[in-house]
């Protein structure tokens, strides 16, 4: 595809009496709207080279610039000079490349020979999978597809959070109470049970705390029993979680959990004593951070346990050893940031130049209408519920507006847990927000299934058309604002792949479809696309066909699924 800011790069270079190229990227804006142009070249910072007033400078210039056949006006206004694209040259480009390039459309190479990981949703065992856990498993899903687009070679890590005190206590709690059978029957359920049960408890019971500890150390220890009940307790809950990953269609690499760095722990501690970091604290063994305005690292309890950031540091050290990565990115709630600023502190003060390569990817929060997610005190709403409820609420609208729809179930699926993850990446990533049934279960406005709706009416209308894209078109047909409006959203699409990368934000994608959605039904409703006379009706065709294909590519990174009728 033409990079037509590059093209104003290029003419700009030829007369600028040796401003760099560099420097004349910097000083392109975008006007805020297209009768002011589509790039638009500030004069001011040249005025001192110049010696000249910036309005003259862009007077000057703009008379000079040879913009070729790229653009169809180029104006000074002011200290501005303003360039037009040549629209039947972007109808051109765009429809072409966006024809000869398909799915791969939007996707570079920019990642080629360089390794990412992306570690998402990694639930703890035995605790429900709930609704809190959709940000990090949708977020990190999709950043890996946005990733693996760009070339890189991408791995999904799932640190299952299958190790910790809380394993002492479920072992504590079941020696107390615990049933087999019941587990056995509604497995996550009960274990959530014994361990709401067990925190009930030692709020009365001190001692049951020291009990809890005792048999983690014993499950560290490697005691049989404890290990046996722990590792059936870890085989259940993937069973469990397994069904939500199958909903919503996503996958792991690596389901290596915190436990797998269990006995590379004391090599990673004894290296942090050779190089003189560690410190005693009341037994505990610490790392002080202060110089770097943060508490200090807890890296091993006075019982000798070990503790979660020891797992993480330990855990980063594995996965540069074992996969050499250039980026190791952890999609985690921002209640961690410290956690991780730590961590990766401490990986950094043990010598190792790749903590830069360590990026946690922070997202806010979810709470319930009526206050906070608790699993210890059993305020929880279960994942594999919303899913479910919303694959059957989308079915009910199906069977209402198409009853006739062949494989309505499947596609009932398609759209229900698109519109969950649609909902879950539409806004920055960062922000809090209340979970609603009804926001989330709502067709309205902008939300996924009006994406896949559009892709829908976009596939029966090339259908209907007897569409081939191989046909040739007149792309100078399609002049209209709604038409090049609509392409112009088209050929942006792949920077807002690329800045959805850099900032680790699926949204900018999510908002760049519903942008091109939107426009697509603008044209829809202004242009007679099957009506229209034939060398018009093939050129409108073909923008839908070329639309069509770029919000299945963006559905996609997404992770959501881009159904040909709904
Ligand atoms: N299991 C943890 C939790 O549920 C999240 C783990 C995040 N990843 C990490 N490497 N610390 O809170």
């Amino acid at each position: 595809m033409i990079d037509f800011k590059q093209e104003v790069v290029e003419a700009i270079f030829e007369v600028g009496n040796g401003l760099d190229k560099e420097e004349i990227e910097s000083l392109i804006e975008i006007p805020p709207s297209y009768d002011m142009g589509d790039y638009a070249f500030a004069c001011f910072r040249l005025a001192k080279t110049y010696r000249k007033a910036p309005n003259l400078i862009a007077k000057e210039l703009a008379v000079e610039i040879d913009g070729g056949d790229c653009f169809q006006k180029i104006e000074s206004v002011g200290p501005y000079i303003n360039f037009f694209i040549n629209k039947a040259k972007l109808t051109k480009t765009v429809i072409d490349s966006i024809r000869e390039r398909g799915t791969e459309f939007g996707s570079t190479d920019i990642g080629q020979g360089r390794k990412a990981l992306v570690e998402f949703s990694s639930p703890n065992i035995a605790k429900p999978f709930h609704i809190g856990h959709i940000r990090s498993t949708v977020i990190g899903n999709s950043l890996y597809k946005i990733f693996k687009f760009q070339g890189f070679d991408t791995e999904r890590l799932n640190h299952l959070g299958d190790y910790g005190t809380q394993f002492g206590m479920l072992i504590a709690a079941y020696r107390k109470w615990g049933d087999m059978e019941a587990i056995e029957a509604d497995p996550i359920n009960e274990l959530l049970k014994l361990y709401v049960k067990f925190n009930e408890e030692a709020e009365k019971d001190e001692s049951l705390k020291e009990e809890a500890r005792y048999w983690f150390k014993e499950l560290e220890n490697g005691n049989e029993d404890a290990l046996e009940l722990w590792q059936w307790i870890r085989d259940v809950s993937l069973k469990e979680f397994n069904k939500v990953y199958n909903l919503l269609g996503i996958e792991f690499d690596s389901y290596t959990g915190e436990s797998f760095y269990s006995d590379k722990m004391p090599g990673v501690i004894e290296e942090m004593e050779q190089k003189g970091l560690l410190e005693e604290s009341e037994g505990a063994a610490i790392i002080d951070l202060e110089d770097y305005g943060m508490p200090p690292a807890l890296i091993k309890k006075s019982d000798g346990s070990t503790l979660y950031t020891t797992r993480d540091i330990a855990a980063a050290i594995y996965r540069k050893e074992h996969y050499n990565f250039n980026k190791n990115i952890y999609v985690v709630g921002s209640q961690q940031n410290l956690h991780f600023k730590q961590w990766i502190k401490v990986i950094e003060l043990m010598g190792y130049d790749w903590a830069d390569d360590c990026v946690h990817v922070p997202f806010g929060m979810v709470s319930l209408e009526d206050g906070t997610l608790s699993t210890r005190r059993g305020r929880v709403v279960f994942l594999e519920d919303v899913l479910e409820k919303a694959i059957a609420s989308t079915l009910k609208i199906m069977e209402e507006r198409n009853p006739d729809l062949d494989n309505k179930e499947e596609v009932a699926k398609e759209v229900g847990i698109g519109a969950i993850i649609f909902q879950e990446l539409f806004n920055n990533r960062i922000k809090d927000y209340v979970f609603s049934w009804e926001r989330t279960l709502s067709f309205e406005g902008e939300t996924g299934p009006y994406v896949q709706y559009t892709h829908a009416r976009a596939n029966s209308l090339l259908q209907k058309g007897n569409f081939n894209p191989d046909d040739a078109i007149d792309y100078a047909l399609l002049d209209n604002d709604d038409e090049i409006g609509l392409i112009r959203l088209l050929y942006k699409f792949p920077d807002a792949v690329i800045d959805a990368l850099d900032r680790y934000e699926p949204s900018i994608i999510t908002r760049h479809i519903i942008e091109i959605t939107k426009a697509f039904n603008k044209f829809y409703n202004s242009c007679p696309v099957l009506s229209a006379e034939k060398e018009l009706k093939s050129a409108r065709l073909m923008l839908v066909y070329v639309t069509k294909m770029v919000l299945k590519v963006g559905l996609g990174l997404l992770g959501i699924k881009a159904p040909d009728r709904m």
